[in-house]
């Protein structure tokens, strides 16, 4: 048995969105005060999954472990380093490469919904991508990983890989990793279509709440977001077929740490044009501090390199030794 271990990542690959912070920073900050011994990522390796521009790309890594900071990842801790600054991610990764099936991963849907129409062209990185992120967690013999629903369906397939490699090898050496998915906010979605998650790769910037939008901003696209006529229910299940009414409900639970119901209990039978201003304070609330103090760490990018290289220390010294063992496993 393995000792309570958490990973969980996110792509520097654009603005942190309201998704990530419900579905991600804010659970992992839960976790980390509940003394559970936990490493985060800035997996940078998968955003160049899909083009990123070098600069950018640099700016948003950055930028992003700013976001764990300021949302209250203490990098003393919990460990808080980028991906491709600790090798043994890639190195364990192709090894799992060559135990994932093929059929496993043409069953991934987000690989269908990111390479849409066009999947001939898109990289075989992020055909493979669920494999790396497999590595990610394995290379640390992580035993739970706090996510937003859209990840099940990967972390299933982590949990393939690594019964694969025990069973193949005769070993009972990685864990069979659990996701953590909880809270009233797993699974944001877009603004603009109620069948969308909300994410920072979306197109359009009206579809999602960027962690460092202005508080007019957040407003705006609160009051535009895309709703129903009808008045808010007063139990739960009035939200059944109302997916735009029913994530916005859920938004407000995720950010007052509330039930749904309980939301309900305090607005229903309200009208949007009362319920979403009421929803856009709680909002900017929340999330202004969080992007000030991002702000005020952006100012000095030298220190945040030096906690995210301290970070990859700590990282590699976890993770090489379990490399290792993998290695003479393998018969390398
Ligand atoms: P994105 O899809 O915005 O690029 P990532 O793939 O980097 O985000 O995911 C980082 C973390 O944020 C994951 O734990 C993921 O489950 C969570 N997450 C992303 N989008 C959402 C969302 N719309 N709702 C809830 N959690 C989300
Ligand atoms: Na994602």
């Amino acid at each position: 048995t393995h000792p309570t271990r958490i990973f969980s990542g996110i792509q520097p690959s654009g603005n942190l969105t309201l998704g990530n912070y419900l579905g991600a920073l804010k659970r992992f900050v839960e976790k980390q005060n509940e003394g559970i011994e936990s490493i985060y990522c800035m997996v940078d390796m998968h955003a160049i999954s899909v083009w990123q521009d070098p600069a950018d790309l640099r700016h948003a890594t950055r930028e992003l472990a700013a976001g764990f900071i300021a949302s209250g990842i203490d990098p003393e801790k919990s460990v808080l380093f980028n991906q491709s600054q600790v090798s043994a991610h890639a190195e364990l990764a192709w090894i799992f490469n060559c135990v994932a099936r093929m059929g496993w991963m043409q069953r991934m849907t987000q690989f269908k919904d990111k390479a849409g129409k066009n999947a001939q062209n898109a990289s075989l990185g992020l055909f493979a991508y669920p494999a790396l992120m497999a590595a990610d967690i394995l290379i640390y013999h992580a035993t739970h990983v706090p996510v937003g629903d859209d990840q099940k369906q990967h972390l299933e397939l982590t949990r393939d890989i690594a019964a694969k490699f025990n069973h193949d090898y005769g070993v009972d050496f990685f864990p069979l990793t659990e996701p953590v998915i909880e809270g009233a906010a797993t699974r944001v979605m877009s603004l603009r279509d109620g069948s969308k998650k909300m994410s920072k790769s979306d197109p359009s910037d009206m579809s999602r709440i960027n962690m460092t939008d202005s508080a007019d901003d957040i407003a705006k696209k609160i009051r535009k977001a895309k709703t129903d006529p009808e008045a808010l229910p007063s139990e739960a299940k009035g939200l059944e077929d109302r997916p735009e009414a029913r994530n916005l409900v859920n938004v407000y639970a995720g950010l007052a740490d509330m039930t749904v119901d309980q939301v309900l209990a305090d607005h229903g039978g309200s009208q949007f044009g009362t319920f979403k201003p009421a929803l856009a304070e709680l909002a900017v609330e929340k999330l202004s501090p969080i992007s000030t103090e991002m702000s005020r760490l952006m100012q000095d990018t030298a220190e945040i390199d030096k906690i995210l290289g301290r970070g990859a220390e700590r990282a590699d010294a976890i993770a090489r030794p379990i490399l290792e063992k993998t290695y003479d496993i393998v018969g390398f």
